[in-house]
């Protein structure tokens, strides 16, 4: 009997022994090719050579030096990194270790900083388990069920989903702006409400990118009333959308940024990042954890980023991911049971149906189970897991995309 508990759940039964690059190997030094990148962390791949040589460095010199009682050089170096990736004028980062982490810190600072209550989210978002981030979180009810109360002060606006509404992009845009102004005339006055709270593009709810017209309607309702916008990049952040931040594709930048997952290619450093007047609002020791900012951690997100950055990885995704979204429109035109291919860059999602029309969760698992047998990992996410997910490591080659979609087709016929 296993000692795990039961409900951390597998979506494969591959024991990973080791990863290199987008690939891993289990003790018998088989190979499955991994297109999910342990949920879009390994930006630079499994065990990329400078960030692996990075952490070891540091393990050996100095593991934990925490920040409420002394800084260090890895910190400190991070803090300058990233702020060369950060609009103006957003030039202050604070550390925590999750994405759930720091969507609470930036709530927080939200809060203290507008003395304001209310946070706006939207329909499908998904920001995190720990009480506030799912408090924010409507991708599915798992996340929420048997939790309840959760914290007060949400409330939740459409976001535009066209295919689920059955609508054109302009009409949901329309429909969800509508309802945002009717929010502030019916549950959250602008006098109450702190911030509005974001994916630009939807993760687990099903890889959903908003529209221009949406973000940019966003930014101008918070603009009239001081409200904060805050973009959680967790997911599709670090360029996995083929930008540097995913809000870029929408001409806006937002007040506060979230960032995780890609930041560091593994190691469980996230961040917050805001504009140093905005800060200095937020309350004395409202910020930090034992944790945060851990040096190795911090040593290992510093050479990812320079990898990130020599290794030109956002152009590779943009150009990818636009190689795996053609693919992937092809599939959907020579297969009923593929209703729609959604996302951007390297995060790409494609809607399985069943003959109805209607979301198919079992067929998605299916197709997952089939690939692996052709030793290739996916991920599956959508309230039904009904989309099949597609996230490699921003070094994904053009060869390995093409490999990738001819183990899916093999899995195809096997299903
Ligand atoms: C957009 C987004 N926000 C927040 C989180 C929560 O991050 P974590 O699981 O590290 O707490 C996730 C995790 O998938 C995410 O995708």
């Amino acid at each position: 009997m296993s000692h795990l508990s039961p409900l951390l759940k597998q979506s494969s039964d591959v024991i990973a022994e080791r990863g290199e690059g987008c690939y891993i190997y289990d003790a018998a030094n088989r190979a499955w090719l991994d297109f999910t990148s342990g949920i879009g962390v390994t930006a630079t791949g499994h065990c990329h050579p400078r960030v692996v040589a990075a952490a070891q460095e540091q393990v050996g010199r100095l593991i934990h030096a925490q920040y409420a009682s002394v800084k260090h050089q890895p910190m400190l170096d991070l803090a300058d990194l990233l702020s060369e990736h950060l609009p103006s004028p957003l030039d202050s980062v604070s550390f925590t270790n999750s994405g759930s982490e720091a969507v609470e810190t930036a709530m927080r600072l939200a809060r203290q900083a507008t003395g304001r209550a209310n946070m706006i989210c939207f329909h499908g978002g998904f920001h995190g388990r720990t009480v506030g981030a799912a408090s924010m979180t409507t991708s599915a009810t798992k996340v929420r069920s048997g939790y309840h109360p959760l914290m007060g002060g949400v409330v939740f606006a459409p976001f535009p989903h066209p295919y689920r509404y059955g609508m054109t992009e302009e009409e949901a845009t329309d429909f969800c702006l509508r309802e945002l102004d009717e929010l502030f005339v019916t549950q959250t006055s602008p006098c109450d409400t702190a911030a509005m709270m974001i994916e630009p593009v939807q993760g687990e709810y099903g890889y959903w990118p908003a529209t221009t017209r949406f973000m940019q309607g966003l930014r101008e309702r918070c603009d009239q009333h001081n409200i904060l916008l805050i973009s959680d990049e967790v997911q599709a952040g670090f360029g996995r959308t083929g930008k540097f931040w995913s809000y870029e594709h929408f001409g806006i930048t937002p007040d506060i940024i979230i960032t995780a997952k890609g930041l560091a290619s593994g190691f469980p450093v996230s961040a917050i990042a805001a504009p140093q007047s905005l800060m200095e609002k937020a309350w004395p020791g409202s910020q930090g954890g034992t944790y945060g900012a851990n040096a190795v951690a911090c040593a290992g997100a510093v050479a990812n980023i320079h990898v990130i950055r020599d290794e030109k990885l956002v152009d590779n995704a943009a150009e990818r991911g636009k190689q795996l979204r053609g693919e992937l429109e092809k599939l959907k035109d020579e297969h009923d049971f593929i209703d729609e291919v959604r996302g951007m860059g390297l995060m790409q999602g494609i809607e399985i149906v069943d003959d109805q029309g209607r979301p198919d969760g079992d067929k998605a698992a299916a197709l997952l189970k089939a690939s692996e047998h052709e030793d290739l990992l996916l991920l599956r996410c959508g309230t039904h897991g009904q989309v099949v997910r597609w996230l490699p490591a921003l070094i994904v080659t053009e060869a390995q995309i093409n490999e990738a979609l001819d183990k899916f087709k093999r899995a195809i016929e096997r299903t």
